[in-house]
Order: structure tokens, then C-alpha cells, then sequence
């Protein structure tokens, strides 16, 4: 049958959605981007925020529209929302046939086979299940770069957070088969692969006793084919002097590290349960700078937590300024229902919050600036994603640009350039978060 995916939410989600449709293709099902065509409609949805269970409704709601007037049977809603309201869901919406939880996504197919035939199905597994699945996937991130989801749940327990609560608590994808999933990806020619999970840099501990991304690092970097590996969400306090050193050392690892600190004021920190204080974010950014020099540091942060006085805006403001970091989002908070955070004194005005991130983020955009400026003179590799026709020129990514987030490099070339290609780039010139340059033909720094 003809199958339209739609995948919401974040990176390990869209690898939960694309392992799915590895299961469908191989099942013989044909996948369809024509919403007019398709016969069974699968929305992977996402319940972080507000927003994001907004989007996630609002999109159940048009492909059940969709289901009444065109060719569709079924309409499945999978994911972080079907965890949280998997009844009302089937209560509220009779044009949906099945709800599919996010440790249960690899049952996919009996769920199409069981709708199919009238029942309207639930499946779910407990929040703790790690399903494992030896399928190659269906990437839709553009063949030459994809995401490689290490582990599901988390252990923290931060107190804004519901992941725990719909994903469980942390697991381990055991190593052979994040390496047979990383060989799939090269053989089908990806050359980035950026790891992701919940939580990078614990990984290992649940199944082998101790912590050792630093040894999954080294073996993928023995899988042919892949030539950047970066490295997504990790957490500061459990950034190890061996990764350091693997990140420092392997010539395949992108001199890059994702590292959402959600704040500096101790008092803050404290309050949303996070293990670092500022004294201790301090330490391991100075201790990645100093051995890794030319390291780009990306952060998150949340503002307008419950409780967030003047005085910690400012110490996060002073944070900023002085550690300088590379890339840098801002989140106003959201209270989610379930949490301690949403039971906390102090809400904030959304008005507050909203004014405190512009303030960060202009903060944040004259460093970017000064940042990108410095990288004009120097030469880079360049993984090439595609051409402006309008503009004559090529956009790609340095390795301080992780996709979809960061920035980008537009390139003048003289000779025709394919997407997927890695060339070498004099830069030429840089705004507060892109850069333009040159392509060279030899490398020379
Ligand atoms: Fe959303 Fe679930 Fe990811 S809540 S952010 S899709 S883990």
C-alpha cells in the first residue's frame, strides 16, 4: 500500500520515523510524499511543549481531514503524543485507526495489519523497552548526512523535563548494533553521521558497568565511508578526559560538541535539578578549550525558569559574555503538566521571558559575530549541500556547522560542485552566523 509519513519533533524521533519506514519498505509497502495518493497516513508526533503538541494535533487534525474526503484507510498517530494521550486520542478523534507508543514504533506493521482489518489498535510497551531493530533504514535527510540515535530515555530528571516520562529511563543501544547501523548508513552513502540520544556522553554505563562513548567513538571512526562524526547533546559533568581526548585526537570526529547547559546561576541550576554549578561549567568549557583550541561549542539555554530573579538573568548574561560560546539557542520555558517545575512559585510572565531571550540572543549575536569574523583568512573543508540557482553560489557546512541548527558556508566555484561532495573553501568573508568563501583546489593549512 501506498504509506505517507509525517515526522514531528526532534532527531531521535525522525530516527524512530525512519527505522519505521525501513519496516514498511521491507514489508513491501511503497512510501509516498502525495498526500492525495496515500492509503494509510503514519504522524509521528512530538509532546515536549506546548508548541510542539500544538503542531502535533493541528497535524492529526489535517491528515483526518484529509482521511474523509480522499483515498486514505488509515490514519495512524505514533509517537511522543500518542504516549501521553493515547485514549483521548481514540476517544476524541474517530477518524484515527491506531495509536503507537515510542517504545513500541517497531510494531508497526502488525498495527497496519491489525487496522486493516477493522480493530482499532492500541500498542504500547513499557516505558522502559528498548526496541531493536536490525533494518536498514529510509533516510530523509538528504543521503550524504543522518543522524545515528545511540540510546533512548534519560536518567536525569531535570525538573522542567517529560521525556523520562514518555521515553523511560536511560538505555544503551548495545554497540554492535549502533555500528551495523552506522555501516548501513555508509553503505548508503552517508558521510556524516551525527550522534544523538536523550544524553550522549553516558553511554555504555547501563550495560557495560562504565561510561564509554569514547570507545564507540573509536570504532565508528573504522567505518569506512563515514568521514565527519559529531556529537550531539552532552551533558558537562559527564564529559570524561578520554572523549576529550578521542575528540582531540581521531581525525574523523568534528572538533564540535553540543552541550546544553540550560543555565549558569547556581540557584537556578539547582532548581531545575541539573548536576553542574557555574564554577564546574567553567572548569570543563576552559578544559575543552584549552585542549581542543579550534573546538566549536554549542549550548542551549532556558529563560524564565520558575523563580529566575534579575540577578540570575544577569549572571547569565555575564556567561555568556565571558565563555564566548560558538553557536547558542534560547528557549523561553514552558511549563509542562507533570512536572515538578510546573508546580514550582515564581512562574514568569511570558512577557518577561520573551524579553529576557531577545536580550540573550543579541548578546549572543555580537559574540557569533566576533566568532565568524575570525574565521575569515582560514581554510575549511566543506560538505556541500546544495546550489542557489539565483544566486550562482553553493551553500555547505564546516564542521562547526551541525545541520539543521548552525549556520552556513555559500560558496563561489568555478567548476560544477555536487551535493553530498566534500571540497576545500578559503573563507573569504562572514556575517554574525554565516560565512562566504572560495573553493581552492589544494589544501593548505
Ligand atoms: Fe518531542 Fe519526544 Fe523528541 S517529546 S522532542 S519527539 S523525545
Amino acid at each position: 500500500m501506498k504509506i505517507l509519513f509525517v515526522s514531528l519533533g526532534c532527531d531521535k524521533n525522525l530516527v524512530d520515523s525512519e527505522v519505521m519506514l525501513g519496516l514498511l519498505r521491507d514489508r513491501g509497502h511503497e512510501i509516498t510524499n502525495d498526500e492525495a495518493q496515500a492509503e494509510i497516513i503514519v504522524v509521528n508526533t512530538c509532546s515536549f511543549i506546548h508548541d510542539a503538541r500544538e503542531e502535533s494535533v493541528q497535524t492529526v487534525l489535517e491528515m483526518a481531514e484529509l482521511k474523509k474526503n480522499g483515498v486514505c484507510r488509515l490514519l495512524i498517530v505514533s509517537g511522543c503524543l500518542a504516549e501521553k494521550y493515547r485514549d483521548e486520542i481514540l476517544e476524541e478523534l474517530p477518524e484515527v485507526d491506531a495509536v503507537v507508543g515510542p517504545t513500541a514504533y517497531d510494531t508497526i506493521c502488525e498495527v497496519i495489519d491489525k487496522s486493516l482489518e477493522g480493530e482499532r489498535v492500541q500498542s504500547f510497551e513499557s516505558a522502559d523497552r528498548l526496541p531493536l531493530v536490525k533494518t536498514r533504514r529510509v533516510l530523509t535527510t538528504g543521503g550524504y548526512s543522518s543522524y545515528l540515535k545511540i540510546s533512548e530515555g534519560c536518567d536525569k530528571h531535570c525538573t522542567y523535563c517529560i521525556i523520562p516520562k514518555l521515553r523511560g529511563n536511560y538505555r544503551s543501544v548495545p554497540m554492535d548494533y549502533v555500528l551495523e547501523d552506522a555501516r548501513n548508513l555508509a553503505a548508503s552513502g552517508v558521510k556524516e553521521i551525527n550522534i544523538v540520544a536523550q544524553e550522549t556522553t553516558t553511554w555504555g554505563k547501563d550495560i557495560y558497568g562504565e561510561k564509554r562513548l569514547h570507545v564507540l567513538l573509536k570504532e565508528l571512526c573504522k567505518v569506512e565511508g563515514i568521514q565527519w562524526i559529531r556529537l550531539l547533546y552532552c551533558y558537562p559533568e559527564e564529559i570524561t578526559d578520554e572523549l576529550i581526548e578521542v575528540i582531540r585526537t581521531e581525525p574523523k570526529i568534528c572538533h564540535y560538541l553540543d552541550m546544553p547547559i540550560q543555565h549558569s546561576s547556581d540557584a537556578i541550576l539547582k532548581r531545575m535539578g541539573r548536576r553542574t554549578s557555574r564554577g564546574e561549567l567553567e572548569t570543563v568549557i576552559g578544559k575543552l578549550r584549552r585542549s581542543i583550541p579550534d573546538i566549536t561549542l554549542r549550548t542551549t539555554l532556558i529563560t524564565g525558569f520558575p523563580g529566575e530573579t534579575e540577578s540570575d538573568h544577569a549572571d547569565l548574561k555575564s556567561f555568556i559574555q565571558k565563555m564566548e560560546f560558538d553557536r547558542l539557542g534560547v528557549f523561553t520555558y514552558s511549563p509542562e503538566e507533570g512536572t515538578p517545575a510546573e508546580r514550582m512559585e515564581g512562574q514568569i510572565t511570558e512577557e518577561l521571558k520573551s524579553s529576557r531571550r531577545d536580550e540573550l540572543m543579541l548578546l549572543q549575536q555580537h559574540v557569533s559575530a566576533k566568532k565568524t569574523a575570525a574565521m575569515v583568512g582560514r581554510t575549511l573543508e566543506v560538505l556541500v549541500e546544495g546550489r542557489i540557482p539565483e544566486e550562482g553560489v553553493y551553500v555547505g557546512r564546516t564542521y562547526r556547522d551541525a545541520p539543521e541548527v548552525d549556520g552556513y558556508i555559500f560558496l563561489n566555484a568555478e567548476e560544477e560542485i555536487i551535493s553530498g561532495d566534500f571540497v576545500t573553501v578559503k573563507v573569504t568573508g562572514a556575517d554574525e552566523y554565516d560565512l562566504t568563501g572560495d573553493v581552492i583546489y589544494e589544501f593548505t593549512e
